[in-house]
């Protein structure tokens, strides 16, 4: 596990159609959050590309969840473009052309490459469907195997992935982990879920959330109370 205090192990999504909306909510978390995702949704919609240099410069971190999938060549130079915006993770789907090339796009910056393995809205029989030869487990496995030959530093997996993840790559590479809801919250749409403490423990680094906090009725005190909760298994 990377050496890291309990609060910048928490990634909050934000999930918001557009900047004004991401803005309020970063003024309202204050510095009980260090570490912000912007998605596609916020990317293409609301000007969020443009929030990335502007948190970077109030000292917080970017998590880009743009999940790229081109032509290598392609691949590498927006990579490149992602990390002169100033973003610290950049996710990118975990085929050996795409995570190669994204390595190349981010080499001597600041930005670390995180592989998404499987969507977890695949299970097996999709996988077949889209003319793959395994399922969703060994799909995974393999797919972060390659990962961590390619010297992608690292990769998403959900909550129910994180423990068979870690055992399979190590100690070394980044883990970041989204499906977390704390104990007692509503689950939502997230089928697999994890509660803080517990997706720490099965070998995460950082923990993705959005909705647990974005739609709290004070999303600072759920922030604080999260880390509190990773506090107590990772001090
Ligand atoms: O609101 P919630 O905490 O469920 O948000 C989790 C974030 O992580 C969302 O931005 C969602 O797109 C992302 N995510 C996820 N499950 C995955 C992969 C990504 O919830 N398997």
């Amino acid at each position: 596990m990377k050496p890291l205090s309990p609060r910048d192990r928490l990634i909050v999504a934000l999930d918001v159609a557009d900047r004004a909306a991401a803005e309020r909510m970063v003024e309202t978390l204050g510095d009980a959050v260090t570490f912000y995702k912007i998605g596609m949704e916020l990317a293409y919609g609301g000007d969020g590309l443009a929030l990335v240099g502007r948190l970077a410069a109030a000292g917080r971190k970017v998590f880009l969840d743009l999940k790229l999938h081109d032509i290598p060549n392609t691949v590498e130079r927006a990579t490149a473009q992602a990390a002169r915006l100033g973003a610290t993770f950049l996710t990118v789907h975990a085929y050996p052309q795409t995570m190669k090339a994204a390595v190349a796009g981010a080499a001597g910056s600041g930005l670390a490459i995180l592989g998404v393995t499987v969507l977890t809205s695949c299970d097996d029989e999709d996988l077949i469907e889209a003319g793959y030869r395994f399922g969703v487990v060994e799909m995974v496995r393999r797919r972060a195997e390659q990962a961590q030959a390619l010297g992608v530093p690292g990769l998403v997996a959900s909550a129910a992935e994180a423990k068979g993840v870690r055992e399979a790559v190590g100690p070394d590479m980044i883990l970041v982990t989204p499906g977390i809801r704390p104990a007692g919250a509503e689950v939502g749409d997230q089928k697999r879920v994890a509660t803080p403490a517990g997706a720490i423990r099965d070998g995460a680094d950082y923990l993705v959330i959005g909705r647990p906090i974005l739609a709290a009725a004070d999303p600072r005190a759920a922030a604080a109370a999260i880390v509190a909760e990773i506090a107590a298994v990772a001090p």
